[in-house]
């Protein structure tokens, strides 16, 4: 039977934007997703100076939002950090933890990012834990392996409680930012061994919402996010543009409606 999961779509800016051309882009998101259906929801993830403006312009909106980090910590001499707790003050919903390009360019390890996903859930935001294999490490045939260990991390740290309430996005990386998308039947079948990882920590967890990331544009997002195991998406450069972002977000509607 297909999943009644409700689908999310989540853009991540990344280092994109500007106070002027983010109130345009806010607000044609917003009025955008006023016309979705409830079990379709938004969010977007904003560079941290932004979350003020994405809270005023989104709060009487549908459209939820988020950071694409947090510090592993909660307060200290961590010059640069943002707590996750700073964040949710902001009415943040998401926080992003372990993106490829922070364990990449910032070293983050799969330990650290656990812990990341740990202060996102007290402070009450939802972690949105990334996960995903390199071309090589694909190529090499340890694509279960890498993402699976990036999940356990995560998974052993927190209860099954606190599992049952984080978002997981499976992002190759060499499908990000490449504008070659994974085909639906390889993050399919992804999303299936780390649906199983997940049931295997407890029947609540089994539930969480399993993203995809890595080149979902308007023209592949329905293929995608029909797939049993793929309840929607984390969108980074086409997030930046209003309509190709709500048109993705009307490819969830349609997989929805599909199912
Ligand atoms: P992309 O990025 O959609 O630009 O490939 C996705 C991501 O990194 O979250």
């Amino acid at each position: 039977m297909a999943n009644q999961r409700a689908k999310l779509v989540v853009g991540n800016w990344k280092l994109h934007g500007r106070l002027a051309d983010n109130r345009v882009l806010l607000q044609a998101v917003s009025s955008g997703a006023d016309d979705l259906p409830d079990d379709v929801r938004v969010g977007v993830c904003v560079p941290c100076p932004y979350l003020a403006q994405a809270q005023t312009l989104l709060e009487s909106g549908r459209v939820a939002w988020g950071v694409q980090d947090i510090s592993a910590y909660t307060h200290g001499a961590y010059t640069g950090e943002v707590a996750a707790e700073m964040a949710a003050e902001f009415g943040a919903s998401f926080a992003i933890v372990g993106h490829s390009e922070r364990r990449a360019y910032h070293c983050e390890s799969a330990d650290l990012v656990a812990i990341k996903a740990e202060r996102a859930l007290e402070a009450g935001l939802t972690p949105i834990v990334c996960v995903g294999e390199t071309l090589e490490e694909r190529e090499a045939g340890k694509t279960e392996q890498i993402v699976g260990g990036q999940l356990d991390a995560v998974l052993a740290r927190l209860s099954v409680e606190s599992a049952a309430r984080i978002v997981v996005a499976y992002e190759p990386v060499w499908a990000i930012g490449t504008g070659k998308s994974a085909t639906a039947q390889q993050a399919q079948d992804v999303h299936a061994f780390l649906r199983a990882r997940l049931a295997a920590k407890g029947d609540d967890v089994a539930d969480v919402s399993l993203l995809y990331g890595g080149s979902v544009k308007p023209e592949n997002a329905e293929e995608l996010f029909s797939q049993p195991d793929i309840d929607g998406g984390l969108i980074g450069g086409a997030s930046l543009k209003d309509k190709d972002f709500l048109a993705i977000c009307g490819a969830a509607v349609a997989a929805t409606a599909a199912r």
